[in-house]
């Protein structure tokens, strides 16, 4: 037999449902440090399912010639960018905040932009991870200079280096690519 959690009373693992204990992190950081770090995590992590959808996306329908290579190097990004949302989340966590995880969450605090409708190409993928890697240059100085919060400036490093790795291979797959003037992105056909 089931008891149901949500009355309030104790369920049947003698756990009141309703009590919720908080314990604060003593790490040396001051509850608003970590306020505004934790702020500063969930931006990020915005960007970050932002370009891993988009990256998906690229995946999902790339097409013509170097289809292979490019469906698996997409799909290695894709993946790289899920361990990294994972990592971040963690850390929002560790400093006592709370990792935002839904669609309209990410859609309002995103700085990469969202373009729904549209296949994103090599060139619109490079652009926002370099976007990106701005963001965590800045995001990571204020983390150090301001919050002298090294944990997230460490992570924020590492995952601004991954991103530099990731820019580089789209960058040296479209490098000697002829010049086309303009993206070649395609619109979804509705
Ligand atoms: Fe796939």
């Amino acid at each position: 037999m089931r008891n149901n959690h949500n009355d309030g009373h104790d369920g049947h693992d003698g756990h009141n449902s309703k009590l919720q204990i908080l314990i604060q992190p003593n790490i040396g950081l001051d509850s608003d440090v970590r306020h505004s770090v934790v702020e500063i995590l969930n931006n990020t992590l915005a960007n970050e399912a932002v370009l891993t959808l988009k990256t998906r996306s690229a995946h999902w329908n790339v097409s013509g010639a170097g289809f292979l290579e490019l469906n698996i190097l997409f799909n290695s990004q894709y993946e790289q960018l899920n361990d990294i949302s994972d990592e971040i989340a963690e850390r929002a966590r560790m400093l006592g905040g709370i990792a935002i995880g839904s669609l309209q969450e990410f859609i309002k605090y995103t700085r990469v932009e969202e373009q729904p409708g549209v296949v994103p190409d090599i060139l619109r993928l490079l652009a926002d991870h370099e976007a990106s890697i701005r963001f965590l240059r800045e995001d990571a100085r204020k983390c150090t200079e301001e919050y002298e919060d090294e944990g997230t400036f460490e992570l924020l490093v590492s995952v601004m280096r991954l991103h530099e790795k990731m820019a580089w291979m789209l960058r040296s797959y479209i490098e000697n690519e002829p010049v086309h003037g303009e993206s070649q992105e395609r619109m979804i056909i509705k």
